[in-house]
């Protein structure tokens, strides 16, 4: 008797960290890497807790082809005097003082070969959410789109928006 119970409890541990771990996998393969950044920047301490718009940071993206990344100087209007203790507040520091670039790592990046443009989705109201889901709550930027040609082309299908090869191939 026991060691039927003893057989199954382990049957069922193991079946569940069989499942665990392809969940895991799942998930993963699913949304996408989220490569490590060169300063850890939280997105859900700014666009979460101090809910700065995505457009404070990102200001083309109304306006141009790409939405861009923020210049240092917009990190330094707060940092200058907050958290300036922090080791990631420190790289951050050094950088704008030299005058180096953070290198950003791309999570998002379409081939040259296809042609995107921010303003046009942006003003025709389509939120930043629908391509790169809940930012605000991540920690560190992951993809949850594949950026393959069926899922610009299945959402222009329902909005109405053109399907001209031409519209992404010029
Ligand atoms: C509107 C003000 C503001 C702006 C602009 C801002 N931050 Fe912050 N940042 C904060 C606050 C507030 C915190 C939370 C500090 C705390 O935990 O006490 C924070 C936290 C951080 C942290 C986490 C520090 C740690 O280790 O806990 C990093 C990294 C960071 N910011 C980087 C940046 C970068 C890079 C930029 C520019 C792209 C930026 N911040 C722009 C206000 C700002
Ligand atoms: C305080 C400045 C700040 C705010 C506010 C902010 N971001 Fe960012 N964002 C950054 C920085 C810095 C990076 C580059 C580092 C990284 O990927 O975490 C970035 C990266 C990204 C990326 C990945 C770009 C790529 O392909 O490499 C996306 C997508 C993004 N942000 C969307 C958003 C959205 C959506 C919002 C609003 C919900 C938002 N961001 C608010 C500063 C900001
Ligand atoms: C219709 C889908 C879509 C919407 C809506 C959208 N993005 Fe993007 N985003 C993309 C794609 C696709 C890329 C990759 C573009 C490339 O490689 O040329 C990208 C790239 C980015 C990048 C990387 C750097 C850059 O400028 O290309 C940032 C940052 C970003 N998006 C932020 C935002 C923010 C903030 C919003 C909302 C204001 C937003 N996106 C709305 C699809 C979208
Ligand atoms: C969530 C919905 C959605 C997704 C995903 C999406 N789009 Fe769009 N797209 C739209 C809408 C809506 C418009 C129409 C904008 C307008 O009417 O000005 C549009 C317009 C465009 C235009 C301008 C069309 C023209 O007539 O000049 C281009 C180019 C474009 N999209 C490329 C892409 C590419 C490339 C992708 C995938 C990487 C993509 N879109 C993904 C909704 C989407
Ligand atoms: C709404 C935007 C959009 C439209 C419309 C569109 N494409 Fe694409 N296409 C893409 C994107 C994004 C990629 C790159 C990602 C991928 O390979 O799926 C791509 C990739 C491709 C590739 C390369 C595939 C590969 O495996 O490398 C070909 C060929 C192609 N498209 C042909 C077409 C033809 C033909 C049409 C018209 C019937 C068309 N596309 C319409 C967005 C679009």
């Amino acid at each position: 008797m026991k060691k039927t119970i003893v057989a199954i409890a382990a049957a069922g541990y193991f079946g569940l960290s069989v499942l665990a771990v392809a969940g895991l996998w799942f998930l993963w393969y699913r949304t996408g890497p989220a490569p490590a950044q060169p300063i850890a920047f939280p997105h859900t301490v700014h666009a979460g807790q101090l809910r700065l718009p995505c457009t404070h940071c990102h200001a083309f993206a109304g306006k141009s082809r790409s939405a861009g990344a923020p210049p240092l100087e917009t990190c330094m209007g707060c940092h200058k005097t907050i958290a300036v203790e922090r080791e990631e507040i420190r790289k951050l520091t050094r950088h704008y003082e030299e005058k180096r670039p953070v290198r950003w790592v791309r999570v998002y990046a379409l081939p040259d070969f296809v042609y995107f443009s921010h303003k046009r989705h942006v003003k025709a109201g389509v939120e930043c959410a629908m391509c790169h889901g809940d930012v605000a709550g991540m920690k560190r930027i992951r993809r949850v789109n594949e950026l393959v040609m069926g899922w610009c082309v299945s959402c222009h299908a329902v909005r109405g928006a053109s399907r001209d090869c031409a519209t992404c191939h010029k």
